[in-house]
């Protein structure tokens, strides 16, 4: 069973991982078999992805614009666009693992702190040449970044809080991450203990004026949970939340065992903890809550940073644990209800569609596959998966397979009569076609069939290529500045 096909429906279901486990035979065959969406524990922190050396080495050509390196995440990166993994950017803004010299003149720790005003710079020129160095050698790999980590936490205890002086950093970061960042990765605010009030109301008001202008699209909740937790409580904070606007992501997902009991019941609770959640969470998404993402903060109890409290899904020898088995359980009801959902839709799409184009055999075994469907999703028929997986496979076969009817076959009370004034606004009728290869191609699905174009046929060619080129050229704006047309 696999996590990433169960819960496809709802959300990405990631880990995290270092590299190293990704060159591993057996760890890189559950990660890829589970997950599709993957996490650098460690590996894009400012620690890795800062070249502080190089910074300290040449202090006045760095000035303005800090030294990075990518030899951390790089490999990452190339597995995910291989694979066709997505990828979590984790962490650009942050009081931990971030060298201290980022915040003094020359950096140099015996010096003076920096002003606001370098220290903008830096952060621009930091966030700038990350964000688009991923986008130029790993487009659509990294779909959402955490711009900034932990703040509401650290509070004033942050080399970020002491150089500005106040909390404008966390503003402008995901305005800098705005203006570089392509349309498709989206920018996290990441925090732990999110479901409480207090934290949320912190977390809410630091972010309000990025979120007034548009540049944050989410929030992380961290999630490191123990399995005596409230589980409602912490999807209904979620809600809240969501009901702000803000996309939401578990980003570092882990439920730790209770300190007592034999390890059975350990191991039961926990699994009744992460169903508990993940029960929320799929409710919550059926909703409508905009919950996209499920980071789970390890590949196996021995990598988890809370390794001795056993967290995770699976044991260090990778064997599936209780929590493992509870989500696979809930995950195939959870996919059930969803394509259930999606064959309805379908049988909806199928009865309003106007089929009298098609030749009537074609349209027979549509609706024959269209009732088969109908029966599977009647009041107590309680179809299985791959019946439902059948009945989707069957009514696309029978819609690819739609035949149009030739000319000479389709009804003329259809057609404008030949002895009619011509109406030029009128698609040309078949008899008055002039272009046999415009007639609609048998093969094409039919949501494929070109309809006769209507500017194009008369225009002259010149016209024409002007007006593709400026089509083009509307297009290449719009895909240049896609991120501030939202
Ligand atoms: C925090 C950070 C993570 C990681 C964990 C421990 O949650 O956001 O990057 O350091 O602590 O693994």
């Amino acid at each position: 069973a696999s996590l990433k096909d169960l819960y496809g429906d709802y959300f990405l279901i990631g880990t995290c991982t270092p590299y190293a486990l990704l060159r591993s035979e057996d760890y890189e065959g559950l990660i890829s078999q589970q997950y599709n969406s993957l996490t650098s524990e460690n590996e894009a922190k400012p620690e890795n992805l800062l070249d502080i050396n190089a910074c300290i080495a040449e202090p006045e050509k760095y000035n303005e614009s800090p030294a990075v390196k990518f030899d951390t995440i790089e490999p990452t990166l190339q597995y995910c666009q291989k694979n066709g993994v997505k990828y979590r950017l984790h962490a650009l803004v942050w009081h931990s693992q971030t060298p201290t010299a980022l915040f003094y003149e020359n950096y140099d720790t015996s010096g003076n702190r920096v002003s606001p005003e370098l220290m903008s710079k830096r952060l621009e020129n930091y966030i700038k040449q990350i964000l688009e160095w991923c986008e130029e050698n790993y487009p659509g790999v990294v779909y959402a970044v955490d711009v900034v980590n932990e703040a509401a936490s650290a509070g004033q205890n942050s080399e970020w809080y002491r150089t500005f002086g106040d909390y404008s950093f966390i503003t402008k970061a995901f305005e800098y991450a705005d203006k570089y960042a392509p349309e498709d990765m989206k920018l996290f605010y990441n925090d732990y203990g999110m479901a409480s009030a207090s934290k949320q109301q912190n977390v809410i008001n630091l972010l309000r004026e990025a979120k007034e202008a548009g540049w944050v699209d989410g929030i992380g909740m961290q999630s490191h949970l123990s399995a005596t937790d409230n589980m409602d409580n912490h999807v209904n904070a979620l809600k809240i939340y969501a009901d702000l606007g803000y996309e939401m992501q578990l980003t570092e997902l882990d439920i730790t065992v209770p300190w007592s009991g034999t390890e059975e019941e350990k191991f039961a609770q926990q699994a009744t903890a992460y169903e508990n959640l993940f029960r929320n969470l799929v409710e919550a998404k059926k909703q409508g809550y905009n919950i996209t993402s499920v980071t789970i903060w390890g590949v196996a109890d021995n990598f988890s940073w809370k390794n001795s409290q056993l967290p995770i899904l699976f044991n260090a020898d990778l064997s599936k644990k209780p929590a493992f088995d509870a989500l696979v359980a809930l995950g195939e009801e959870a996919k059930l209800d969803a394509t259930v959902s999606n064959l309805q839709a379908i049988v909806n799409d199928m009865e309003a569609m106007d089929t009298t184009m098609y030749t009537s055999d074609s349209v027979a075994a549509l609706t024959d596959a269209v009732n088969a469907a109908k029966a599977l999703l009647a009041e107590g028929a309680n179809p299985t998966q791959a019946q439902l997986d059948q009945a989707i496979a069957d009514i696309e076969a029978a819609q690819a397979g739609l035949v149009p009817n030739t000319p000479e076959e389709e009804n003329p009370g259809e057609n404008p009569d030949p002895g009619d004034t011509p109406n030029p606004d009128e698609t040309p009728g078949p008899d008055e076609n002039p272009n046999p290869d415009a007639s609609p191609d048998p093969d094409k699905a039919p949501d494929q069939v070109e309809e006769p174009s209507k500017t194009g046929d008369n225009m002259p060619l010149a016209a024409l290529t002007v007006f593709s080129v400026c089509a083009a050229v509307a297009a290449g704006v719009v895909f240049v500045k896609k991120r501030h047309l939202r």
